[in-house]
């Protein structure tokens, strides 16, 4: 058994679990329940409290996803080289990477930006319907890294 191989794949596999879970789940489920439930005035502190708690484990889980996937990269035969995209994997394994950016840039913006501006405005509506449509943005996102891989993973 190729356990290096085993190993990389489980820990790609945990990251994935924890950063694309998070946003699917948090778009689909906890954010219209704690939208429904709690007061606007306090939702701008829970959803701090929510990032700062995560903080930790999206910095640990896109660390996972550069080293584990840079080895899993090297280690495919259809690898063709840095900036090569003469095969179908590249150019999926391409269109990933654009997509992991994209998903890292406006995981960023939303944890920066938008879940202090509800915090600011104790809730005004345009802010908390801003939120709700990042965190959908980001569950995209995620969905479609996920597909990108799964076509890569089946040529
Ligand atoms: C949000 C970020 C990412 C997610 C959610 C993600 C998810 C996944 C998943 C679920 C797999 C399938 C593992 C398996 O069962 O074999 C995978 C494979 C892979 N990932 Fe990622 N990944 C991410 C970032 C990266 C990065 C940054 C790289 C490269 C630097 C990378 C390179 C790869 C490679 C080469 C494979 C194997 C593809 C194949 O089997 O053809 N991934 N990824």
């Amino acid at each position: 058994m190729d356990v290096l191989l085993a190993g990389a794949t489980w820990l790609h596999l945990l990251a994935t679990v924890v950063l694309i879970g998070q946003y699917v789940l948090l778009a689909l489920i906890y954010y219209p329940l704690l939208r429904s439930r709690i007061k606007a005035a306090e939702l701008g502190g829970v959803m701090e409290e929510l990032g700062t708690r995560m903080r930790g484990w999206i910095g640990l889980s896109v660390l996972i996803f550069i080293l584990t996937g840079i080895y899993l990269t090297l280690r495919d035969p259809a690898y063709l080289g840095v900036g090569n995209f003469g095969n179908a994997w590249s150019i999926l394994m391409l269109i990933k990477h654009i997509l992991v950016l994209a998903f890292i840039g406006v995981g960023i913006y939303t944890e920066r930006a938008l879940v202090g501006k509800v915090a600011e405005s104790k809730g005004s509506p345009d802010s908390v319907t801003r939120l709700e449509t990042a965190f959908a943005i980001l569950a995209i996102l995620g969905v479609a890294i996920l597909l990108m891989t799964a076509l890569a993973g089946a040529l």
